[in-house]
């Protein structure tokens, strides 16, 4: 079942300067979660923040921290990110041969498990993984840079993956990243994600537009 909507700022287009005052604003502003970028200069071709930098973010917000690692080899770090404090993390299945003994650790350091699909990888990659999942991020960029624009190819593999879920009667989060802006945002919804993720959508224009912005999100 579709659940309501919730928006996830990604800080990645925040003012990197000020991470802690733009958690507060993007806060204060109405985002429900905040979707953190985790990248290796590896398996995407950007290097961003590690789980020190989660740390020290933390205290300034109590929201979801909805930790997205674009890293491989990952299983070595998903410790460091828990105990960071990441409510959520989120995993490439192309990030690895063993995914399904990956989000069985999540859940073993008692977090929420994702699993994120790039946009050239079929939602059939999650056949037998429904079960282990909290949550099934997909790309609607290919991962590395915000500001790229909206794949539209995706919006028949969101509409799936929405089918199997309600099928199968799961309670999984349908997020999806890239692209997402007022124009994008309804057609998104429509083929059945409730988790938005959004960069530069939110962080433009600076702090005065946050709740503007969030709320043209809301479709
Ligand atoms: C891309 C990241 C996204 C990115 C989205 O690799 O996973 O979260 O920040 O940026 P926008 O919303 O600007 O497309
Ligand atoms: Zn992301």
């Amino acid at each position: 079942m579709q659940k309501n909507i919730r928006i996830a700022p990604s800080i990645l287009s925040a003012d990197f300067a000020h991470l802690g005052a733009e958690i507060r604003a993007v806060d204060a502003a109405g985002a429900d979660w905040i979707h953190i970028d985790v990248m290796d200069g590896h398996f995407v071709p950007n290097i961003t923040i590690g789980p020190d930098v989660v740390k020290a973010l933390r205290p300034h917000t109590p929201k979801t921290f909805d930790v997205h690692l674009m890293v491989a080899p990952v299983d070595p770090y998903l410790e460091a990110f828990a105990n960071a404090g990441a409510d959520i993390i989120t995993v490439h299945a192309e990030a690895g041969a063993h995914t399904h003994r990956t989000l069985q650790a999540i859940r073993g350091l008692g977090k929420k498990a994702g699993i994120s699909l790039n946009p050239a990888t079929a939602e059939s990659a999650l056949d037998y993984l429904y079960d282990d999942l909290d949550l099934i991020l997909v790309m609607s960029v290919n991962p590395g840079f915000g500001g790229q624009s909206f794949i539209e190819s995706q919006l028949r593999k969101i509409e799936n993956i929405r089918k199997r879920i309600d099928q199968l009667g799961l309670d999984i989060d349908l997020e999806v990243d890239g692209g997402v802006n007022a124009g994008t945002v309804r057609r998104v919804i429509d083929a059945g994600a409730d988790v938005l993720v959004a960069g530069s959508a939110t962080f433009k224009g600076g702090a005065d537009c946050y709740a503007d912005n969030i709320k043209a999100l809301r479709g």
